[in-house]
């Protein structure tokens, strides 16, 4: 079992393990990403295609991930090497790879919410005249090196987290502000409601035009789902392995997976009724946060007590996420190459800070460097999310199901101590449903 004596670290409650997991899916995946997706793709079809995958496909693979990182009490590569070896440890390296590429342009855009912490503060954001924002939001993205201090300073502190270890890092920061985010978005979710034409914005977002369903949404939902979740990288993983052998997985897994999912839910209905009320564009992209939320905080009584305090959170919900990443990075550095925690994340941090600074000149000097008809930022998000997730995905639920089932139920039961009513289609979904279905989505996206 994994102690602290042997220093690899444990979690210190069962709550502490799914504030922590938690702390990994909340993240901008729920309140940058998923509003914009879904005001990309038409609304409610989104959100219920999103809604059948998470419940589907997403929480198997949680489950999945879980499993085989108590099983192994490994990190990704470790874990495969362990549990069967042969070729599969590839899997643990393409998680790996996900991580580098999906943090460095993560901390980007989390250097943007700490950018707005102070320009709320500063009282810069106080109005609601959409072009006023959507100019002051494009000024600063676009500019040549200032989102790129935001950047270093948001990896440095994902550095110093993951340096102080898994439980004093994250467990203690996750326990109080998660639920005080998700307060204050129950909060704006009223306010924005009660906005004169936030009707519109909310037939939008919850009555179905089932013709906005394609190839390339169902595509983009998925990757959403697995974005959100942190799942097919390995993280679930490297969290499962912490976890002491007695804990309930399948319940755990439920509670992750509903708490995230509610988190992006209420972002939806914080942001699309605002959209439409102050007549944003629904499908602006990744700047849509950033431009209508300053206009809801500006209809508000202290709105920028609000401001600064939402803008506090969403970092702080980003940088628990962003710990989880340079964590599957940094843990394969510890567990396999044996280095040491503290070098390893700050060589770790370094790359991938580098690696994110293209993501930043892409929205500015950048602008016309496109490959394959993506910037940069799209780019390593499209690689990551869409490519690199999904098949992760493919290849933990084909370990699960064909290679180490019967290892796999007993730690999903806890050695029969928690019985698992659902392992049946657990089973099924994992043997068949996931993998046929995640790679048809693949192909029909591309
Ligand atoms: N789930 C995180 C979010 O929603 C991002 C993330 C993806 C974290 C993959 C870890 C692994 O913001």
């Amino acid at each position: 079992m994994a102690t602290a004596a042997d220093g690899r670290g444990n979690w210190g409650s069962r709550a502490g393990f799914v504030l922590a997991a938690s702390g990994s899916a909340v993240g901008l995946g729920n309140i940058w990403k998923f509003p914009y997706m879904a005001g990309e793709n038409g609304g409610a079809a989104f959100l219920i295609v999103y809604l059948a995958i998470v419940f589907t496909i997403g929480i198997s693979v949680m489950l999945c991930e879980f499993v085989i990182g108590r099983a192994s009490e490994r990190s990704p590569v470790g874990a495969f090497a362990k549990l069967r070896g042969g070729a599969w440890p590839i899997v643990g390296f393409l998680g790996v790879a996900a991580g580098f590429i999906i943090l460095s342009f993560y901390s980007v855009v989390a250097g943007w919410a700490v950018a707005y912490v102070f320009k709320s503060a500063l009282g810069l954001l106080q109005t609601s005249d959409p072009a006023a924002l959507g100019r002051l939001f494009g000024d600063f993205s676009s500019h040549p090196w200032e989102p790129i201090l935001y950047h270093a300073a948001f990896m440095a502190m994902t550095v110093a987290v993951v340096i102080a270890g898994i439980e004093h890092g994250i467990e203690r920061a996750c326990k109080i502000l998660l639920p005080l985010l998700f307060l204050i978005l129950v909060a704006l979710a009223v306010r924005s409601l009660t906005l004169p034409g936030a009707m519109e914005g909310l037939k939008f977002y919850l009555y179905p035009d089932f013709s906005k369903v394609s190839a390339q949404m169902v595509n983009g939902a998925l990757s959403q789902a697995f974005f959100s979740l942190s799942l097919g990288m390995g993280a679930m993983i490297t969290y499962g392995s912490y976890l002491a052998r007695h804990e309930n997985l399948t319940r755990a897994t439920l509670m992750v997976t509903l708490f995230d999912t509610a988190v992006a839910f209420i972002a939806g209905l914080v942001i699309l009724p605002a959209v439409f009320a102050f007549s944003f564009d629904p499908s602006a992209g990744p700047g849509l946060v950033f431009i209508t939320l300053p206009a809801v905080f500006a209809k508000m009584p202290a709105g920028v007590v609000f401001a600064v305090l939402f803008f506090v959170l969403l970092t702080i919900a980003a940088l628990t996420s962003a710990v989880s990443l340079l964590e599957v990075v940094v843990s394969y550095f510890v567990d396999q190459r044996g280095m040491r925690r503290k070098r390893s994340a700050v060589v770790a941090g370094g790359l991938t800070f580098l690696l994110g600074i293209p993501s930043s000149l892409s929205l500015g000097l950048w602008k016309d460097h496109t490959i394959a008809g993506k910037d940069f930022l799209s780019l390593m998000d499209y690689v990551g999310s869409n490519l690199l997730l999904p098949l992760g995905g493919i290849a933990v639920t084909l370990f699960v199901g064909w290679v180490i089932l019967p290892r796999a139920l007993e730690e999903a039961t806890s050695r029969g101590a928690h019985p698992f009513s659902l392992a049946r289609g657990w089973v099924f979904i994992c043997r068949w449903v996931a993998p046929v279905a995640i790679g048809w989505i693949l192909i029909g996206g591309l």
